[in-house]
C-alpha cells in the first residue's frame, strides 16, 4: 500500500513536468532512504494515544480531535494557564455539541476522559505518535524532536504541524530517525477544517508517510500530500492573497470591509482575505511571508509594509482584540 502511495506520488511529479531522475522524484521513489526495502510488509501500527505538544488554538484543537476518534491524547504544555484554556476549550466544544444533539453526554464524557494535560515532553513517553504545535521556530522545533526522540517509543511518528518550516531540515535533529519525522498540517479551527496537508521531508519513510495518511483518516480528515517547498502548498497560495490584499487596501483600491465583502461574494470565501489575516494573526501571516521570501527568494513574498506596520503596533488580529478590524473583548 505504502509503494502504492509513493508511486502516485512520483506520478503527479512526472505529470507536473519534474524530471524523475531529480532529487524530489528519486526521494519518493526510493532514492536516499528507501534504497532499501521500505514497501511496508509489516501490517500498520495502531495508534491508541497521541501526545500533543503546544497547547494553542492549534494543539488543542488537534488533541480534541483525536480524543474524539477513539485515542488517548496527551495535552503537554508547560504552561499552566495555557493548559487550563485548552482544558476549558475542550469541555466548552464538548459541552456545545451535546447541546445540539451531535453526541451524548456520555459520549461527550468519556471523549474529554481521554484528554489527560501535562507540562513536560517526558509526559508523551509511550505514546505512539505525537505532534508538535508550538510556537514557529525551527530551533525550538528541532530541540523539542530531539527530546521526543528520547522519550518516544522507536514505532512513534514524530510530526510537526509547522505552517512553512522545512520538515527536512527540523529531521536532522534526530538523526537516523529522521525517517519517523513527517509534516502533518492542519487549519484552524481544527475540529470544522478538513484537511491535514502531509509533508514528506526527503528522508521520510513511505511507511511514516503511509501511516500518516491513516491517522488522518481516522480522525476524520481528509489527508492531502505536497512536497517539503516553503509554505507547502496552503501558505504558498493563501499568504500571497492576503498580502495582496493588504496591498489592496494600502493603495486605497478599497476600504478592508469592502474588500473582504467582494472576495466573499465574488469568490465564495467563507471569510474575506482581511478577516482570515486577523483570525489566523497578522504576525503568523507577516512570518510565514518572510518565510516564503527567504526559501523561495522571491521579492513577491516580501510582506506588505502596512501588514509590518500593524504587526510592530501590537495589531495582531482577534488573539489582541484589534487587527484589521476591532475585536471588543465580551
Ligand atoms: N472549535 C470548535 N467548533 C467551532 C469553532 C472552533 N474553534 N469555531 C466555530 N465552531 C463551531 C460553532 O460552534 C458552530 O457550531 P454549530 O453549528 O454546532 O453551532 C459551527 O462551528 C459554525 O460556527 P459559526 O457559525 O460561528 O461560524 P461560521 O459558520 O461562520 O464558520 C468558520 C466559521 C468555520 C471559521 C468559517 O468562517 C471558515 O471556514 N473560515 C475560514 C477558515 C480558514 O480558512 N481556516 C484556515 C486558516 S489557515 C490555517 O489554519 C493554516 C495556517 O497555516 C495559517
Amino acid at each position: 500500500m505504502g509503494a502504492r502511495c509513493a508511486s502516485t506520488l512520483v506520478d503527479r511529479i512526472r505529470a507536473a513536468g519534474v524530471p524523475p531522475e531529480s532529487a524530489v522524484a528519486a526521494a519518493f521513489e526510493g532514492g536516499a532512504h528507501r534504497g532499501r526495502s521500505d514497501t511496508i510488509a509489516r501490517p500498520m501500527t495502531k495508534v491508541n494515544s497521541l501526545a500533543v505538544l503546544g497547547a494553542g488554538t492549534m494543539g488543542s484543537g488537534i488533541a480534541l480531535v483525536a480524543a474524539q476518534s477513539g485515542i488517548r491524547a496527551v495535552q503537554i504544555d508547560p504552561a499552566r494557564a495555557q493548559l487550563e484554556r485548552a482544558r476549558g476549550y475542550h469541555a466548552k466544544t464538548m459541552a456545545r455539541a451535546v447541546e445540539k444533539g451531535k453526541c451524548s453526554a456520555a459520549d461527550a464524557e468519556q471523549t474529554l476522559a481521554r484528554i489527560t494535560y501535562k507540562d513536560a515532553v517526558a509526559d508523551a513517553s509511550g505514546c505512539d505518535w505525537a505532534v508538535e504545535a508550538v510556537i514557529e521556530n525551527g530551533d525550538i522545533k528541532k530541540q523539542l524532536l530531539k527530546e521526543l526522540q528520547g522519550v518516544l517509543p522507536a514505532h512513534a511518528v514524530m510530526a510537526s504541524n509547522t505552517s512553512s518550516i522545512s520538515i527536512t531540515d527540523m529531521a536532522t535533529a534526530v538523526g537516523a530517525d529522521a525517517h519517523r519525522v513527517i509534516g502533518m498540517h492542519f487549519f484552524n479551527p481544527v475540529p470544522l477544517m478538513k484537511l491535514v496537508e502531509v509533508i514528506n521531508g526527503l528522508a521520510t519513510s513511505a511507511e511514516t508517510t503511509e501511516r500518516t495518511m491513516e491517522l488522518a483518516k481516522v480522525m476524520g480528515k481528509t489527508p492531502v500530500a505536497a512536497n517539503d517547498r516553503a509554505g507547502f502548498v496552503s501558505n504558498r497560495v493563501l499568504m500571497p492573497l492576503i498580502n495582496e490584499a493588504f496591498y489592496a487596501w494600502m493603495e486605497g483600491v478599497a476600504k478592508p470591509a469592502d474588500i473582504d465583502e467582494i472576495m466573499k461574494l465574488g469568490c465564495n470565501f467563507p471569510m474575506g482575505p482581511l478577516r482570515l489575516a486577523d483570525f489566523i494573526g497578522l504576525d503568523v501571516c507577516h512570518d510565514i511571508m518572510m518565510v516564503l521570501h527567504r526559501e523561495l527568494g522571491d521579492p513577491k513574498f516580501f510582506p506588505c509594509p502596512l501588514l509590518r506596520q500593524l504587526v510592530r503596533s501590537g495589531r495582531l488580529g482577534d488573539k489582541s482584540g484589534r487587527g484589521v478590524f476591532d475585536y471588543p473583548k465580551g
